[in-house]
């Protein structure tokens, strides 16, 4: 039997507001296989990036079960979620969230830090990681000196070099022009092909959905879709 790198039940997230709380998750369920890539889409405000956010262990829900490779991640203190997030995830972000005095190396090996990762093995297995992303000959540059699409793929680097089972990608090609998003998502697409990444990546650009195998459309905080890439595309260009 194989374990769900994701299991999801009865999510539900509220936030405190002025006339008290608001809810914006309504009770999710998601199974989540290893090796699968699943796209997420849904109106803006639909709750995408805060259940990103549960998913990441960035955040807790208000109630519901989340398991994470099995093991029950729900309501832990940051610390513990952190540590967890830091060994199994690897999160990436619309804003790339790089240090910028900190060199690309640097950048990249960051969450090696957190690990207690030695410094020779963090530096190799940085230097690995962009080589990987194609950027193995500029360890030594600033992210001011590359480009949005390079930035990206060192933030990638950054997410994958813990080695996660699991990426999260929020949006992750929608400060990039076109070319460049279809370069990434190549990227991501290998990653799952060929080293059985299982990623879940919310966008709201059909072709870029159009990568995944499967889709998970949220509207208002409710799974309004979820099943086969093209038959959910068509339900999500019906809506708009
Ligand atoms: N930390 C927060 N506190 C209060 N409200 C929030 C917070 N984060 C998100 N929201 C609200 O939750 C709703 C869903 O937001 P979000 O998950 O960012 O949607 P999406 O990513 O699908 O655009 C929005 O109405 C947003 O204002
Ligand atoms: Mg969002």
């Amino acid at each position: 039997m194989t374990t769900a790198v994701i299991r999801t039940r009865g999510i539900i997230k509220e936030f405190a507001s002025g006339t008290g709380p608001v809810r914006i998750l309504h009770g999710i369920d998601l199974q989540v296989d290893a090796g699968e890539f699943v796209a997420v889409m849904g109106p803006s405000g639909s709750g995408k990036s805060t259940f990103m956010s549960i998913l990441g262990c960035l955040d807790s829900p208000t109630s519901g079960d989340y398991f994470l490779n099995g093991e029950s991640v729900g309501y832990r203190e940051a610390a513990q979620l952190a540590a967890i997030r830091n060994r199994a995830i690897g999160f990436v972000f619309q804003g790339f969230n790089l240090l910028p005095r900190s060199t690309l190396a640097d950048n990249v090996a960051l969450p090696l830090i957190y690990a207690g990762v030695p410094v020779a093995e963090r530096r190799a297995r940085a230097a690995d990681m962009l080589a990987r992303v194609g950027l193995g000959t500029r360890l030594d540059a600033y992210p001011a000196q590359i480009s949005g699409g390079q930035q990206q793929r060192v933030a990638i680097a950054r997410a994958l070099v813990n080695r996660p089972a699991l990426v999260l990608a929020d949006e992750p090609t929608g400060n990039l022009d076109t070319r460049t998003s279809a370069e990434i998502m190549a990227l991501f697409e290998s990653l799952n092909r060929d080293d059985g990444i299982t990623i879940l990546l919310v966008t709201h650009e059909t072709d870029i959905a159009m990568h995944a195998k499967r889709l998970v459309r949220l509207v208002d905080g409710l799974m309004a879709y979820d099943g086969p890439v093209a038959e959910g595309l068509k339900q999500h260009l019906e809506m708009h």
